[in-house]
């Protein structure tokens, strides 16, 4: 069976100020993500994530004299050649979205009962009445409890947690084969993410759903994801099983980020590792590699030339990673120098 999702190619260009080329904000983006598989994209601020998932929706406002070149073939047609009419039924039908600040995608006018039973009606074909009783359903099923009454309230009635859990009621209610989330869960409390972050795994498993998770949190990617692509400057700077990418990176970019993680351990006064330098304007891109600038180990050639995705080991792994050093041997010979 082919894959749910193949992305080919995905580049996005964005026009710049008066006179200048036009600025890539994503570059050349290839993967699959198969049926009922979960993808983390992680990445620091303006490394790309929203972008490209609005790109691949057909959300993103193109100024002119941008573009958005590739294929995105969800069950084989190509999201980026339909009219908006035809995309619009996929979007909040066959693929569910949730974003981060929740007031922005709930109408604060309407109840949230009628924001609910409004795709049911639209996509399901299900009477007013039928929708209106799924809608509680729905809700009870995101864990907001007296369904029955919440349902009547307006977004504002509503705890931010609680408008969380209502866009992921939304989002799951026409049962999507592919859920996207961008940063759904970064303005919670730590307890109510790990509630959401479990709910929303029951819910992949019980709709046999896949997911492409947008975070920079790496523990939520570690705790919910099968694989992850990490995005640096618009590209993907690597991707694979998420416990080979953790447990054993070639990017210098991932290592960095997962340096960063607080240890557990860690005494508090302990100084946390930074990532020297500030993420690149990606209209300032140099040639080369674009987190040369920042890493310790990159090579004269990282300056000069980007490094294609490649597989870290054989030809059939699926660890990919675009870097000309060699991340292990450079962290063991920094180890046998500082001992
Ligand atoms: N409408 C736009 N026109 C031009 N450039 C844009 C536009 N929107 C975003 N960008 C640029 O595109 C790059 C990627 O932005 P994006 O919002 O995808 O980052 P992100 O990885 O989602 O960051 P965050 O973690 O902060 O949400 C940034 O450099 C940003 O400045
Ligand atoms: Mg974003």
């Amino acid at each position: 069976m082919p894959p749910l999702l193949e992305v080919r190619n995905l580049t996005v260009e964005v026009p710049a100020k008066r006179g200048r080329p036009p600025v890539r904000i994503i570059e050349d983006i290839s993967y699959d993500l198969d049926y009922h598989q979960t993808l983390g994209i992680v990445g620091e601020s303006g490394s790309g994530k929203s972008m490209q998932a609005l790109a691949m929706l057909g959300l993103l406002p193109l100024r002119k004299g941008g573009r958005i070149q590739g294929q995105v073939l969800f069950q084989g047609k190509d999201l980026l050649t339909l009219s908006p009419k035809a995309l619009r039924e996929i979007r909040g039908g066959q693929i569910g979205m949730i974003f981060q600040e929740p007031m922005t995608s709930l109408n604060p006018v309407l109840t949230i009962g009628r924001q609910l039973a409004e795709p049911l009606v639209h996509h399901m074909g299900m009477s007013y009445g039928k929708a209106r009783r799924h809608a509680v359903d729905l809700l009870g099923l995101v864990g907001i409890p007296d369904a029955a009454e919440r349902i009547r309230q307006y977004p504002f009635q509503f705890s931010g947690g609680m408008r969380q859990r209502a866009m992921i009621a939304m989002a799951i209610a026409c049962k999507p084969k592919l859920l996207i989330g961008d940063e759904p869960t970064t303005a919670l409390d730590v307890t109510i993410q790990a509630q959401i972050i479990q709910l929303i795994r029951d819910l992949r498993d019980e709709m046999r759903m896949s997911i492409i998770w947008i975070t920079h949190d790496m523990g939520v990617v570690a705790a919910m994801a099968d694989r992850v692509q990490v995005l640096y400057a618009g590209k993907i700077m690597e991707t694979g099983p998420v416990e080979q990418v953790f447990g054993q990176p070639y990017s210098a970019y991932t290592w960095a980020l997962l340096q960063s993680l607080p240890k557990r351990g860690q005494r508090p006064r302990e100084p946390l590792f930074q990532i020297a330098g500030q993420p690149i304007n990606p209209a300032l891109r140099p040639p080369g590699d674009p987190f040369a600038p920042r890493n310790p180990f990159a090579t004269p050639r990282c300056h000069l030339e980007m490094p294609p995705l490649r597989p870290v080991s054989d030809a059939a792994s699926q660890h990919r990673v675009a870097a000309w050093y060699d991340l292990p041997r450079c962290l063991e010979q920094q180890q046998e120098n500082n001992p």
